[in-house]
């Protein structure tokens, strides 16, 4: 599940000390929190099914509009898949590499974002896509808002394992200030209603070494598109 797909994953169980760590929420707006730790129940069955779904779409490096090659690698599984070239970002039913449907979302994926969701304050959230992103010491991820999906009253599911990242929540204008905001292995944030259209983007990821995931963050993007 790497993003240069040369190694094989190794994945650990999760530890006695990530059960332990009592959930706790941390406002970015009046609808957007971080879910701190609330996935590490979840990763030891998550994990499996990421590997899986990765093993189906690769990661690569897509082209945005304007020619530049995208540091973060990107997969994706669900109804539809977010992709970018020099026509446009878009999101599509099938995968531009394999020409094949995306993988299906595995059942926990779905279930893990519906219930964060749901502690967030949006009952009845249902993904129809799930957008992976891969860091490597590095990569990083400009300001920009989610807008490509039609239905803007859904809210976006974003769960971040491995490395740790500065994750940047700005405001409804790319010139507002924004937090910086440190997200770890198992944090969970949740945008919407008021804060959907938030900008938002990711700090070029620190070097090092996580004990699950090795020398990278993954980041699984949760969203209702079509
Ligand atoms: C994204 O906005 O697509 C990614 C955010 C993240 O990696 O935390
Ligand atoms: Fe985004």
């Amino acid at each position: 599940m790497r993003c240069s797909d040369t190694e094989p994953s190794s994945l650990g169980l999760f530890s006695e000390s990530d059960l332990q760590q009592p959930a706790r929420s941390d406002a970015l707006g009046p609808q957007a929190w971080v879910l701190r730790g609330f996935a590490l129940p979840w990763i030891e069955r998550l994990l499996p099914r990421l590997d899986e779904v990765l093993a189906a779409a690769p990661f690569r490096h897509m082209v945005t509009p304007g020619g530049f090659s995208m540091s973060v690698g990107l997969s994706s599984c669900g109804q539809w898949g977010w992709t970018t070239d020099r026509s446009g970002y878009r999101y599509s039913r099938i995968d531009p590499q394999s020409l094949r449907p995306w993988p299906a979302m595995p059942e926990v994926f779905r279930q893990l974002a519906e219930a964060a969701a749901d502690a967030a304050g949006f009952s009845r959230f249902t993904p129809d896509s799930c957008l992976i992103n891969c860091y490597r010491p590095g990569a990083k991820m400009s300001l920009h808002q989610d807008k490509n999906e039609h239905d803007f009253n859904a809210p976006i599911v974003s769960l971040s394992l491995g490395l740790p990242a500065i994750f940047l929540f700005g405001g409804q204008q790319r010139s507002d200030q924004s937090q910086r905001v440190p997200l770890l292995h198992g944090d969970v944030v949740v945008w919407g209603g008021v804060d959907r259209l938030r900008y938002h983007g990711v700090l070029p990821l620190k070097d090092g070494n996580h004990p699950q995931l090795g020398q990278q963050r993954i980041n699984l993007t949760f969203r209702l598109a079509g």
